[in-house]
């Protein structure tokens, strides 16, 4: 069964119609990518997942669950969770390593209880928290800058940390937007590695991402969206011989 199913979802502003019955699926364990040009819909499609805005027709099964309309934390807590621009997410007066074990308390709603009740249970709880935290840290390739200062991070090492901490608060999807944007080509590899590390641990990726050498690189399948429209869906050969899709990214000739 797929994992997200998004069916025949339309996102109307006013008269513009920036999804026009988009459906595909997400199978379990597949790095999913979603491509189109500048305007096409993929930022409105994650705000739409992720339930930023109600889309104007259409549903979204997450596992098997009827998620539209749903509030963004009730369905980040589900395990559908989307990662932002590094820098307005991260606290970039603590370490790298407790930007982590904070995300790594997100899900855990029972911490307030033993917080309240079994001061033993925290403790052991605190311990686990750290061992997972390092466990993510050095998922992300991040062990050597663990005790760094978030602000000191270069840019592209930053972004990799606001991946590590979409990992730490169990997402079953991890979607990410445009991971790559603004780096060199050593924090490009790195976050390749770490995309790659990720489905490794068994979390499901969706990738919106311009550079299309590391999309069909890392890919299984990709949907792409033009005008709103799925135009063609496939793995990455055929969408790089796909007509609709050449032409839609250099123009009719
Ligand atoms: N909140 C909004 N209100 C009105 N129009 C919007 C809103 N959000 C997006 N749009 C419009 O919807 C269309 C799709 O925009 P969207 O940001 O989803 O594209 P995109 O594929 O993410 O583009 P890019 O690659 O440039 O990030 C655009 O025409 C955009 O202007
Ligand atoms: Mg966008």
């Amino acid at each position: 069964m797929a994992i997200l199913d998004a069916d025949k979802v339309s996102m109307k502003f006013g008269g513009l119609v920036a999804l026009d019955k988009v459906s595909f699926q997400v199978e379990p364990g597949e790095i999913l990518g979603i491509i189109g040009p500048n305007g096409a819909g993929k930022s409105t499609l994650y705000n739409v997942l992720s339930g930023v805005y109600r889309p104007t027709s259409g549903q979204i099964h997450f596992q098997g669950e009827n998620i539209t309309g749903m509030k963004p934390h009730k369905i980040a807590s589900k395990g559908l969770v989307r990662t932002y621009q590094a820098s307005d997410k991260l606290f970039m007066s603590l370490s790298v390593s407790e930007n982590v074990q904070i995300g790594c308390h997100i899900p855990s709603k029972t911490r307030i209880l033993g917080d309240v009740f079994r001061i033993s249970s925290v403790r052991r709880n605190e311990h686990e928290v750290r061992q997972r935290a390092d466990g993510i840290v050095k998922m992300a390739g991040l062990t050597e800058l663990a005790s760094e200062l978030a602000r000191n991070l270069s840019h592209g090492y930053q972004r990799a940390l606001g991946v590590a901490i979409g990992i730490a608060t169990g997402p079953k999807i991890l979607c990410l937007d445009e991971p790559l944007t603004g780096m060199n080509a050593e924090e490009r590899r790195h976050m390749l590695g770490l995309v790659k590390n990720v489905r490794k641990s068994g979390i499901t990726v969706l990738l919106v991402e311009h550079d299309m050498g590391a999309v069909m690189s890392i890919c299984d399948r990709i949907v792409v969206i033009n005008f709103g429209r799925k135009i063609a869906e496939g793995n990455p050969d055929q969408v790089r011989n796909n007509k609709d899709v050449i032409e839609a990214y250099l123009g009719k000739g």
